[in-house]
């Protein structure tokens, strides 16, 4: 039963307790006894599960749905909050038993599209926009976002995650935090750290050296952290170094908290970790959904003096602090009715700005164009994003063939009942064949469809009747699995599909365009050349079909931009060495495997050390398919009048951008740094700070600034377990990509090293 605030209060009141929400926690605490302490830093259990590993039950009644809520205690005035996922939007069920109302959340883009657009200001209002959501539909926290590095092209969560860079990955995370906790709700950032494959993620020791730990996978971390100060953050479920990072005080306490002055809590990933009272101890101060077995665990070590009262009084003061921040103690009146119809628009607009144009031979924006034959099955049930914690209960999803129609486009659909049967029966069949039982079934990413091609004869006729062609093609992908390597590549029914189709499209002097509704990297350059143009709209929301269509129709100019290489080769990324590309996921999945070494599932030694995305293929001077940073428009910039001031305290860089074509456009701009030979190897360059121009009309010009601290010049250095920066001097780069600079400017650093603890270590 919820219990809402006045009367806790009130319940409180008679008993002459502290009440939560008007004293302070240090009372509150005196007041708690041991048992409630450990009750307090554990969940309710998950809401579905057999009773067996809920502490009291699980809770279900508050937002159904939600991932997990905390333990009440009502003689204190303590409410039960919820946490509740993201990333994409709020996760929870859309409809209640005995309830006709309907609870659809707002399906945003998948993160990867977010951080491709290069724009924090608009990520933070996407993300204002997802908050309010939260705070309507009445949870307390927002379990989002996610921002794990790309290490590898295959994770199948990369779609939730945003770049193989941590500067990008951590401004726009920051963005986000910004954005949701404008509500007055929590965010908890996520998954921290180094959970980089899903295959036995919950197992799996990342052996990884400090000082890539701390440039690549923490940086992200660190500048969100600095930048927008969030409530929680969820500890990841793997081990780094041979430790669970939830039960690894040297990250959680001394790098989180004690370096970058981390104030607020710390939660772990559902069931992560295996010791309640290491987790405590570490500072891990709340552990998720909650179990018995944790409760036993944290009981036990306090009675065998293992672990303090003491010890756990520090966690028990940050939940306590968590809730009392909360809309729950503030008795906040949630209305259920977030404004799904402001947000959709946000959504629809904010997707135009990822999307990343790669190929374009002229033929986009279309013009002239009244007929669109439209062809690939993913063009009929447009992806909206990915599966696992990060689905979004939406209420629609534009089609790309909706999208065209919606924009008045003459689409034949004559086919769209037989397509999306085709895609059902094939989803069906799929589902058929996994294992009965399985607890992860409902959580498979459905394959994708077999193509359906048409003969020559349609095909030719399709050509004379349409004004040009849209082939999509999509990918499905999520939580628990990592994608396989056949994934990564166009599969034979698409190749013959593509090759039809722009034969006989072509033969009559018509385009053909290719959409790539995916989550993440594929293969591109054996076919790019194929089509005449290429949209990477990544998985672009509820609105996907009506966004992709305005980048179409010109609309607005494409101005995102990859985050992430696109390599000529799965086997080009240094990681492919390291990574369990087309490992059996659920074998690993259900059994822990504790104590074992298979290569990339029990163990995955992380060798290319800091040499991740474009590091590597800079250092190696590989080809690419596509480089990092790169996106096209339907206008053309040109940079001018670098400047580059190092006051020692902040880098301050300056550069003019104009817009030399002929429609209106954003630019991204990408400042890299190559740093002078010192006592560390160096990459090549590597992205410090990145801006985006406003819509420039043709002719205009702006002169952007980007800075950053000039501490960030350092590197890590293991030996001295300091961040050092080498006096010399530095080169800033002003890149349209990270193969593509337009101008450059020097400036000179002083030698510094700044001290950190010696944690982290390899074993
Ligand atoms: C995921 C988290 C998610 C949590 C709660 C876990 O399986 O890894 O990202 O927040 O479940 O649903």
């Amino acid at each position: 039963m919820l219990l809402s605030a006045a009367v806790l209060a009130l319940a409180g009141c008679q008993s002459g307790e502290p009440q939560l929400a008007n004293s302070s926690v240090k009372k509150v605490l005196k007041a708690m006894t041991l048992e409630e302490k450990v009750h307090f830093v554990i969940g309710m259990g998950m809401a579905g599960s057999d009773g067996t590993t809920a502490v009291v039950g699980a809770t279900d009644d508050i937002v159904p749905g939600a991932a997990g809520t905390t333990y009440p205690i009502p003689r204190l005035g303590i409410p039960s909050i919820v946490l509740a996922d993201g990333p994409a939007g709020l996760r929870i069920n859309p409809t209640r038993p005995g309830d006709d109302n309907t609870y659809y959340c707002t399906h945003f883009p998948i993160g990867t599209l977010l951080a491709s657009t290069w724009n924090q200001e608009l990520v933070e209002s996407v993300g204002e926009s997802m908050g309010e959501e939260v705070h309507e539909y009445g949870a307390d926290v927002y379990l989002a976002p996610a921002l794990n590095i790309h290490r590898h092209p295959l994770n199948g969560r990369n779609f939730e995650y945003y770049s193989e860079d941590p500067v990008v990955a951590g401004k726009t995370a920051a963005a986000y935090v910004r954005g949701v906790q404008k509500n007055d709700v929590g965010t908890s950032v996520k998954h921290f750290a180094y959970n980089n494959q899903e295959t036995n993620r919950t197992g799996n020791n990342a052996v990884i050296s400090p000082r890539a730990q701390r440039e690549i996978y923490l940086k992200g971390f660190e500048i969100t952290v600095k930048e927008s100060d969030p409530w929680t953050i969820m500890s990841s479920y793997n081990k780094i170094n041979g430790t669970y990072t939830s039960q690894d005080k040297g990250l959680i306490t001394t790098v989180l908290r004690d370096e970058w002055g981390f104030k607020g809590l710390v939660m772990t990933d559902w069931y992560g970790g295996d010791d309640g009272a290491a987790q405590i101890k570490a500072g891990n101060d709340m552990l998720q959904p909650g179990t018995v077995l944790q409760y036993q665990q944290i009981m036990g070590a306090i009675k065998n003096g293992t672990l303090s009262e003491k010890e756990l009084d520090v966690c028990v003061t940050r939940c306590l602090e968590l809730v009392k921040r909360s809309p729950k103690v503030k008795g906040y009146a949630y209305t259920n009715k977030p404004d799904l119809k402001a947000h959709a628009a946000v959504t629809r607009q904010s997707a135009l700005e990822g999307m990343v144009l790669l190929e374009n031979n002229g033929v986009l924006p279309l013009q002239d164009v009244k007929k669109v034959a439209v062809f690939g099955c993913t063009s009929y049930a447009f992806i909206a994003g990915g599966t696992g914690s990060g689905n979004v209960n939406r209420a629609y999803t534009v089609s790309l063939l909706d999208g065209l129609k919606n924009a008045g486009f003459q689409v034949d659909d004559s086919k769209k009942e037989a397509v999306l049967k085709h895609i059902a029966d094939e989803e069906a069949a799929f589902k058929a064949t996994l294992p009965e039982g399985d607890m992860l079934a409902a959580f498979y990413p459905v394959p994708r469809p077999t193509e359906i091609i048409p003969n020559a004869l349609e095909l030719a006729a399709s050509a004379l009747k349409n004004d040009v062609a849209i082939i999509t093609f999509g990918r499905n992908s999520g939580e628990f699995f990592d994608r396989t390597s056949a994934d990564f590549s166009l599969n034979d029914g698409e190749r013959k599909l593509l090759n039809n189709v722009t034969k006989a499209f072509h033969a009559v002097g018509k385009k053909v365009v290719v959409v790539l509704n995916v989550g993440g990297v594929i293969e591109t350059a054996s076919w790019k050349n194929i089509p005449d143009a290429v949209l990477l709209a990544w998985q672009a929301g509820q609105e996907g079909g009506n966004s992709v269509t305005d980048i179409l129709t010109g609309v607005e100019s494409p101005s995102g931009k990859l985050t992430m290489t696109f390599p000529l080769h799965l086997m080009d990324a240094a990681s492919s060495k390291n990574f369990p590309i087309d490992a059996t996921n659920e074998v690993y999945f259900m059994n822990r495997r504790e104590n074992s070494n298979v290569k990339d599932v029990d163990v995955t030694r992380y060798e290319e050390g800091i040499y991740v995305g474009y590091r590597w293929f800079d250092k190696q001077g590989l080809e690419v398919s596509y480089p990092f940073g790169f996106g096209l428009s339907y206008t053309s910039f040109e940079y001018s009048e670098p400047t580059v001031v190092n006051d020692g305290k902040t880098v301050t860089a300056t550069v003019r951008v104009k817009n030399v074509g002929s429609v209106a456009g954003k630019e991204a701009v990408q400042l890299y740094v190559s740093a002078p030979a010192g006592s560390l190897d160096k990459p090549v360059k590597e992205l410090k700070a990145y801006a985006k121009t406003a819509k420039l009309a043709p002719g205009e010009s702006q002169v952007l600034t980007l800075t950053f601290p000039t501490s960030e010049l350092a590197s890590f250095d293991e030996e001295k377990s300091a961040w050092v920066v080498d006096a010399g001097t530095y080169s800033f780069l002003f890149g349209a990509s990270s193969r593509d600079i337009r101008c450059t400017a020097q400036a000179e650093a002083a030698a510094s090293e700044v001290p950190a603890h010696r944690v982290l270590l390899m074993q």
